[in-house]
Protein backbone atom coordinates (compact mmCIF):
# COMPACT_ATOMS: atom_id res chain seq x y z
CA UNK A 1 0.00 0.00 0.00
CA UNK A 2 2.66 1.99 0.67
CA UNK A 3 4.41 1.96 -2.48
CA UNK A 4 1.63 2.84 -4.15
CA UNK A 5 1.31 5.82 -2.18
CA UNK A 6 4.47 6.67 -3.35
CA UNK A 7 4.29 5.77 -7.13
CA UNK A 8 0.81 8.02 -7.12
CA UNK A 9 2.90 10.73 -5.73
CA UNK A 10 5.98 10.59 -7.66
CA UNK A 11 3.83 10.06 -11.05
CA UNK A 12 1.83 13.37 -9.48
CA UNK A 13 4.52 15.50 -8.24
CA UNK A 14 7.45 14.46 -10.16
CA UNK A 15 6.16 14.80 -13.59
CA UNK A 16 8.75 13.72 -16.14
CA UNK A 17 11.53 15.53 -14.24
CA UNK A 18 14.74 14.17 -14.44
CA UNK A 19 18.11 15.25 -13.70
CA UNK A 20 20.95 14.75 -16.22
CA UNK A 21 23.72 12.95 -15.00
CA UNK A 22 27.25 13.38 -16.82
CA UNK A 23 28.11 10.11 -18.70
CA UNK A 24 30.11 7.04 -16.81
CA UNK A 25 33.80 6.96 -17.08
CA UNK A 26 34.00 3.69 -17.89
CA UNK A 27 31.67 0.55 -18.37
CA UNK A 28 31.13 -1.27 -14.92
CA UNK A 29 30.35 -5.01 -14.08
CA UNK A 30 27.72 -4.97 -11.87
CA UNK A 31 26.22 -8.51 -10.55
CA UNK A 32 22.90 -8.10 -8.56
CA UNK A 33 22.16 -11.14 -6.65
CA UNK A 34 18.88 -12.05 -5.26
CA UNK A 35 18.90 -15.71 -5.52
CA UNK A 36 15.47 -15.95 -3.18
CA UNK A 37 13.41 -12.78 -4.05
CA UNK A 38 9.64 -12.27 -4.55
CA UNK A 39 8.41 -11.32 -8.28
CA UNK A 40 7.48 -7.59 -6.67
CA UNK A 41 11.52 -7.42 -5.47
CA UNK A 42 12.56 -8.43 -8.99
CA UNK A 43 10.79 -5.84 -10.47
CA UNK A 44 12.56 -3.53 -7.67
CA UNK A 45 15.85 -5.24 -8.89
CA UNK A 46 14.57 -4.71 -12.93
CA UNK A 47 14.17 -0.98 -12.55
CA UNK A 48 18.21 -0.65 -11.18
CA UNK A 49 19.44 -2.94 -13.35
CA UNK A 50 17.56 -1.26 -16.42
CA UNK A 51 18.97 2.32 -15.33
CA UNK A 52 22.64 0.90 -14.89
CA UNK A 53 22.57 -1.28 -18.71
CA UNK A 54 21.06 2.32 -20.15
CA UNK A 55 24.37 3.72 -18.96
CA UNK A 56 25.87 1.42 -20.63
CA UNK A 57 27.10 -0.96 -17.38
CA UNK A 58 26.96 -4.97 -17.74
CA UNK A 59 24.84 -6.17 -15.35
CA UNK A 60 24.31 -9.75 -14.42
CA UNK A 61 21.57 -10.87 -12.24
CA UNK A 62 21.07 -14.34 -10.31
CA UNK A 63 16.76 -15.07 -9.66
CA UNK A 64 14.73 -17.57 -9.14
CA UNK A 65 12.51 -15.74 -12.12
CA UNK A 66 12.38 -16.32 -15.75
CA UNK A 67 14.19 -14.02 -17.82
CA UNK A 68 12.31 -10.96 -18.32
CA UNK A 69 14.35 -7.77 -20.10
CA UNK A 70 15.84 -7.92 -22.98
CA UNK A 71 18.31 -5.04 -22.60
CA UNK A 72 21.66 -6.53 -24.28
CA UNK A 73 23.44 -5.14 -21.18
CA UNK A 74 20.98 -7.28 -19.01
CA UNK A 75 22.14 -10.65 -18.46
CA UNK A 76 19.70 -12.77 -16.29
CA UNK A 77 20.58 -16.28 -15.13
CA UNK A 78 17.81 -17.95 -13.54
CA UNK A 79 18.75 -21.09 -10.46
CA UNK A 80 15.75 -22.86 -11.49
CA UNK A 81 15.67 -24.05 -7.77
CA UNK A 82 11.50 -23.91 -7.93
CA UNK A 83 10.78 -24.57 -4.42
CA UNK A 84 11.80 -21.10 -3.39
CA UNK A 85 9.29 -19.00 -5.67
CA UNK A 86 6.51 -17.79 -3.87
CA UNK A 87 3.66 -19.71 -5.59
CA UNK A 88 5.25 -22.67 -3.87
CA UNK A 89 5.08 -20.90 -0.13
CA UNK A 90 1.60 -20.78 1.20
CA UNK A 91 1.49 -18.20 3.44
CA UNK A 92 -2.45 -18.46 4.71
CA UNK A 93 -1.87 -21.69 5.59
CA UNK A 94 -1.04 -20.48 9.23
CA UNK A 95 1.06 -17.72 9.31
CA UNK A 96 3.99 -19.25 11.67
CA UNK A 97 3.88 -22.65 9.15
CA UNK A 98 4.20 -20.16 6.53
CA UNK A 99 7.29 -18.60 7.79
CA UNK A 100 8.60 -22.32 8.63
CA UNK A 101 8.16 -23.26 5.27
CA UNK A 102 10.03 -20.31 4.26
CA UNK A 103 12.99 -20.71 6.38
CA UNK A 104 13.21 -24.47 5.40
CA UNK A 105 13.39 -23.43 1.57
CA UNK A 106 15.68 -20.65 2.12
CA UNK A 107 18.52 -23.38 4.05
CA UNK A 108 17.26 -26.05 1.36
CA UNK A 109 18.49 -23.32 -0.97
CA UNK A 110 21.64 -22.81 0.96
CA UNK A 111 22.28 -26.29 0.32
CA UNK A 112 21.65 -26.60 -3.40
CA UNK A 113 22.67 -22.97 -5.25
CA UNK A 114 26.19 -23.82 -5.44
CA UNK A 115 25.52 -27.28 -6.79
CA UNK A 116 23.58 -25.56 -9.85
CA UNK A 117 26.50 -25.33 -13.01
CA UNK A 118 25.31 -21.86 -13.67
CA UNK A 119 25.60 -20.53 -10.65
CA UNK A 120 28.70 -22.26 -9.88
CA UNK A 121 30.23 -20.97 -13.15
CA UNK A 122 29.14 -17.24 -11.88
CA UNK A 123 30.48 -17.57 -8.03
CA UNK A 124 33.80 -18.76 -10.29
CA UNK A 125 34.02 -15.73 -12.73
CA UNK A 126 32.95 -13.39 -9.26
CA UNK A 127 36.10 -11.50 -9.00
CA UNK A 128 35.50 -10.03 -12.70
CA UNK A 129 32.86 -7.68 -11.41
CA UNK A 130 33.61 -3.90 -9.88
CA UNK A 131 30.54 -4.36 -7.82
CA UNK A 132 27.89 -6.78 -5.76
CA UNK A 133 24.34 -5.80 -4.88
CA UNK A 134 22.81 -8.23 -2.80
CA UNK A 135 19.15 -8.47 -1.96
CA UNK A 136 18.89 -8.29 1.72
CA UNK A 137 17.57 -10.49 4.20
CA UNK A 138 16.53 -14.12 3.38
CA UNK A 139 19.31 -13.90 0.66
CA UNK A 140 22.26 -15.02 3.28
CA UNK A 141 23.21 -17.59 1.12
CA UNK A 142 24.43 -15.09 -1.44
CA UNK A 143 27.60 -13.66 0.62
CA UNK A 144 29.91 -15.97 -0.61
CA UNK A 145 29.77 -14.06 -3.83
CA UNK A 146 30.70 -11.21 -1.71
CA UNK A 147 34.07 -12.19 -0.18
CA UNK A 148 36.49 -9.70 -1.07
CA UNK A 149 34.33 -7.75 -3.58
CA UNK A 150 32.92 -4.04 -2.75
CA UNK A 151 29.01 -4.58 -2.13
CA UNK A 152 25.59 -2.66 -1.76
CA UNK A 153 22.33 -4.24 0.31
CA UNK A 154 19.48 -3.59 -1.05
CA UNK A 155 16.41 -4.12 1.03
CA UNK A 156 13.50 -4.52 -0.88
CA UNK A 157 10.91 -3.67 2.44
CA UNK A 158 11.94 -1.12 4.98
CA UNK A 159 14.84 -0.85 7.08
CA UNK A 160 15.18 -3.19 9.61
CA UNK A 161 17.20 -3.17 13.09
CA UNK A 162 19.32 -6.47 12.56
CA UNK A 163 20.50 -4.79 9.20
CA UNK A 164 20.85 -1.38 9.81
CA UNK A 165 22.70 -2.62 13.06
CA UNK A 166 25.33 -4.36 10.63
CA UNK A 167 26.25 -0.66 9.16
CA UNK A 168 26.37 0.55 12.84
CA UNK A 169 22.33 2.53 13.41
CA UNK A 170 21.41 0.95 16.15
CA UNK A 171 17.38 2.20 15.70
CA UNK A 172 15.67 2.60 19.09
CA UNK A 173 12.45 0.39 19.54
CA UNK A 174 10.27 2.47 21.08
CA UNK A 175 9.96 4.51 17.78
CA UNK A 176 10.97 2.26 15.04
CA UNK A 177 8.63 -0.35 13.98
CA UNK A 178 10.10 -4.09 13.76
CA UNK A 179 9.41 -6.05 10.48
CA UNK A 180 6.35 -8.08 10.47
CA UNK A 181 4.78 -5.58 13.10
CA UNK A 182 1.82 -3.45 12.38
CA UNK A 183 2.55 -0.01 13.93
CA UNK A 184 0.72 3.46 14.05
CA UNK A 185 2.47 6.95 14.68
CA UNK A 186 3.41 7.51 17.38
CA UNK A 187 3.48 4.30 18.64
CA UNK A 188 1.09 3.44 21.64
CA UNK A 189 2.90 1.93 24.40
CA UNK A 190 1.55 -1.17 24.22
CA UNK A 191 2.65 -1.42 20.61
CA UNK A 192 6.22 -0.48 21.70
CA UNK A 193 6.17 -3.52 23.84
CA UNK A 194 4.93 -5.60 21.43
CA UNK A 195 7.69 -4.19 18.85
CA UNK A 196 9.90 -4.98 20.85
CA UNK A 197 8.59 -8.61 21.79
CA UNK A 198 8.11 -9.07 18.34
CA UNK A 199 12.01 -7.95 17.84
CA UNK A 200 12.99 -10.22 19.81
CA UNK A 201 11.28 -13.47 19.02
CA UNK A 202 11.53 -12.67 14.75
CA UNK A 203 15.54 -11.59 14.58
CA UNK A 204 17.31 -13.33 18.05
CA UNK A 205 14.96 -16.12 17.70
CA UNK A 206 14.00 -16.36 14.22
CA UNK A 207 17.20 -15.40 12.82
CA UNK A 208 19.80 -14.85 14.75
CA UNK A 209 19.02 -18.43 16.92
CA UNK A 210 17.67 -20.83 13.91
CA UNK A 211 17.66 -19.67 10.82
CA UNK A 212 21.28 -18.23 10.63
CA UNK A 213 23.40 -21.59 12.11
CA UNK A 214 21.74 -23.80 9.99
CA UNK A 215 22.37 -21.69 6.74
CA UNK A 216 26.14 -20.90 8.08
CA UNK A 217 26.06 -25.00 8.52
CA UNK A 218 25.20 -24.98 4.47
CA UNK A 219 27.44 -22.47 3.22
CA UNK A 220 30.59 -23.91 5.73
CA UNK A 221 29.98 -27.42 3.85
CA UNK A 222 30.36 -25.85 0.68
CA UNK A 223 32.89 -23.24 1.38
CA UNK A 224 35.06 -24.03 4.75
CA UNK A 225 37.44 -21.56 4.62
CA UNK A 226 35.23 -18.71 4.17
CA UNK A 227 34.67 -16.28 7.07
CA UNK A 228 31.24 -16.36 8.91
CA UNK A 229 28.16 -15.10 6.91
CA UNK A 230 27.57 -12.23 9.59
CA UNK A 231 31.28 -11.23 9.34
CA UNK A 232 30.95 -11.07 5.28
CA UNK A 233 27.89 -9.19 5.64
CA UNK A 234 29.39 -6.41 8.11
CA UNK A 235 31.81 -5.33 5.04
CA UNK A 236 28.76 -3.85 2.94
CA UNK A 237 29.44 -0.39 1.98
CA UNK A 238 26.35 0.79 1.31
CA UNK A 239 22.74 0.27 1.46
CA UNK A 240 19.91 0.95 -0.38
CA UNK A 241 16.03 1.34 1.10
CA UNK A 242 13.00 0.48 -1.10
CA UNK A 243 10.96 3.35 1.31
CA UNK A 244 10.87 7.37 1.15
CA UNK A 245 10.62 9.27 3.97
CA UNK A 246 7.45 11.30 2.08
CA UNK A 247 5.28 8.59 2.85
CA UNK A 248 6.78 5.68 5.36
CA UNK A 249 7.79 5.43 8.72
CA UNK A 250 10.00 8.26 10.36
CA UNK A 251 13.62 6.28 10.62
CA UNK A 252 16.93 8.25 11.29
CA UNK A 253 19.14 6.56 8.47
CA UNK A 254 22.97 7.15 7.92
CA UNK A 255 24.79 8.85 5.06
CA UNK A 256 25.61 5.35 3.68
CA UNK A 257 21.68 4.17 4.23
CA UNK A 258 20.08 5.51 0.54
CA UNK A 259 16.61 5.55 0.19
CA UNK A 260 15.41 4.64 -3.10
CA UNK A 261 11.57 4.40 -2.72
CA UNK A 262 9.72 4.53 -6.13
CA UNK A 263 12.76 3.73 -8.09
CA UNK A 264 10.60 1.64 -9.78
CA UNK A 265 8.18 3.84 -11.09
CA UNK A 266 7.87 5.51 -14.21
CA UNK A 267 5.10 7.62 -16.11
CA UNK A 268 2.10 5.28 -17.28
CA UNK A 269 1.74 3.95 -20.59
CA UNK A 270 -1.62 4.09 -21.99
CA UNK A 271 -4.09 1.15 -20.64
CA UNK A 272 -6.24 -1.57 -23.26
CA UNK A 273 -9.16 -0.57 -24.46
CA UNK A 274 -10.69 -2.73 -21.97
CA UNK A 275 -9.15 -1.24 -18.88
CA UNK A 276 -9.54 1.98 -20.23
CA UNK A 277 -13.30 1.80 -20.92
CA UNK A 278 -13.70 0.25 -17.38
CA UNK A 279 -12.27 3.24 -15.64
CA UNK A 280 -13.52 5.90 -17.64
CA UNK A 281 -17.00 4.25 -17.62
CA UNK A 282 -17.40 3.91 -13.87
CA UNK A 283 -18.67 7.48 -13.59
CA UNK A 284 -18.62 9.85 -10.38
CA UNK A 285 -18.47 6.76 -7.79
CA UNK A 286 -14.87 6.52 -8.96
CA UNK A 287 -12.91 2.96 -9.08
CA UNK A 288 -10.74 1.13 -6.66
CA UNK A 289 -7.85 -0.62 -7.14
CA UNK A 290 -7.22 -3.35 -4.89
CA UNK A 291 -4.18 -5.64 -4.68
CA UNK A 292 -2.23 -7.55 -2.12
CA UNK A 293 1.01 -7.64 -3.77
CA UNK A 294 2.99 -10.32 -5.36
CA UNK A 295 3.66 -12.74 -2.90
CA UNK A 296 -0.17 -13.09 -1.53
CA UNK A 297 -1.77 -15.60 -3.54
CA UNK A 298 -5.74 -15.15 -3.08
CA UNK A 299 -6.23 -18.52 -4.61
CA UNK A 300 -4.47 -19.54 -1.14
CA UNK A 301 -6.61 -18.29 1.12
CA UNK A 302 -9.58 -19.40 2.51
CA UNK A 303 -12.61 -19.45 1.08
CA UNK A 304 -14.72 -17.98 3.90
CA UNK A 305 -12.03 -14.75 3.72
CA UNK A 306 -12.02 -14.75 0.21
CA UNK A 307 -15.82 -14.46 0.59
CA UNK A 308 -15.88 -11.30 2.91
CA UNK A 309 -13.97 -9.69 0.23
CA UNK A 310 -16.01 -10.38 -2.55
CA UNK A 311 -19.07 -9.47 -0.69
CA UNK A 312 -17.80 -6.32 0.52
CA UNK A 313 -16.75 -5.08 -3.18
CA UNK A 314 -20.60 -5.98 -4.30
CA UNK A 315 -22.07 -3.63 -1.95
CA UNK A 316 -19.41 -0.86 -3.65
CA UNK A 317 -20.82 2.19 -5.42
CA UNK A 318 -17.17 1.91 -7.05
CA UNK A 319 -15.91 -0.24 -9.64
CA UNK A 320 -13.31 -2.75 -8.02
CA UNK A 321 -10.35 -3.70 -10.09
CA UNK A 322 -8.94 -6.69 -8.13
CA UNK A 323 -5.49 -8.49 -9.02
CA UNK A 324 -6.95 -11.98 -8.36
CA UNK A 325 -4.69 -14.91 -9.21
CA UNK A 326 -7.39 -17.60 -9.76
CA UNK A 327 -10.88 -18.03 -11.40
CA UNK A 328 -13.60 -16.77 -9.16
CA UNK A 329 -17.22 -17.84 -10.22
CA UNK A 330 -20.38 -15.34 -9.42
CA UNK A 331 -18.18 -11.95 -9.51
CA UNK A 332 -19.97 -9.26 -8.99
CA UNK A 333 -21.10 -6.66 -11.83
CA UNK A 334 -18.75 -3.98 -10.27
CA UNK A 335 -15.81 -6.15 -10.18
CA UNK A 336 -12.87 -7.09 -12.79
CA UNK A 337 -10.65 -10.09 -11.65
CA UNK A 338 -7.51 -10.14 -13.36
CA UNK A 339 -4.30 -12.42 -12.79
CA UNK A 340 -1.89 -9.43 -13.08
CA UNK A 341 -2.63 -6.10 -14.43
CA UNK A 342 -0.26 -3.14 -14.74
CA UNK A 343 -0.69 -1.79 -12.06
CA UNK A 344 1.29 1.70 -12.14
CA UNK A 345 -0.32 2.55 -15.70
CA UNK A 346 -3.48 1.90 -13.89
CA UNK A 347 -3.15 4.26 -10.89
CA UNK A 348 -1.74 6.81 -13.04
CA UNK A 349 -4.87 6.59 -15.10
CA UNK A 350 -6.95 7.14 -12.21
CA UNK A 351 -5.12 9.82 -11.37
CA UNK A 352 -5.03 11.35 -15.13
CA UNK A 353 -8.99 10.67 -15.03
CA UNK A 354 -10.25 11.36 -11.47
CA UNK A 355 -8.05 13.76 -10.11
CA UNK A 356 -6.89 16.12 -13.27
CA UNK A 357 -9.92 15.79 -14.83
CA UNK A 358 -12.34 15.81 -11.94
CA UNK A 359 -13.83 12.61 -12.87
CA UNK A 360 -16.82 13.43 -15.12
C1 LIG B 1 35.57 -5.61 2.24
O1 LIG B 1 35.27 -4.69 1.22
C2 LIG B 1 36.39 -4.08 0.56
C3 LIG B 1 35.90 -3.10 -0.46
O2 LIG B 1 34.65 -2.57 -0.22
C4 LIG B 1 37.21 -5.16 -0.10
O3 LIG B 1 38.33 -4.58 -0.72
C5 LIG B 1 37.62 -6.18 0.95
O4 LIG B 1 38.33 -7.22 0.32
C6 LIG B 1 36.40 -6.74 1.64
N1 LIG B 1 36.77 -7.69 2.67
C7 LIG B 1 36.18 -8.90 2.75
C8 LIG B 1 36.66 -9.76 3.87
O5 LIG B 1 35.32 -9.26 1.99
Amino acid sequence: MKVVTLCLLVAAVAGGAEGVLAPPERQYKILLLLPMSFRSHRTIFMSLAEALAERGHKVVMLTNHPKSSSHPNIDEVTHGLEYINDENINMFNDRKQGYKIMRESIVRLARDLYDVPVVKELYLRRKDFDLIVVSSLFNEMAYPFVYEIPFIAFLAREVNRRETVVLGNVLNLAYVCSFGHLCTVPMSAWQRFLNVVSHIHEFYYGQILVLLPKLQKEISAHFPDLPPLLDLERNMSMMFVNTHFSVGMPVPLLPSQVEVGAIHCRPANPLSQELESWITGAGSPGVIYFSLGSFTKFTNIPVQYRDVFVQAFRRLPQRVIWKYDGDLEDVPDNVMIRKWLPQQDILGEIIQFYVMTGGN
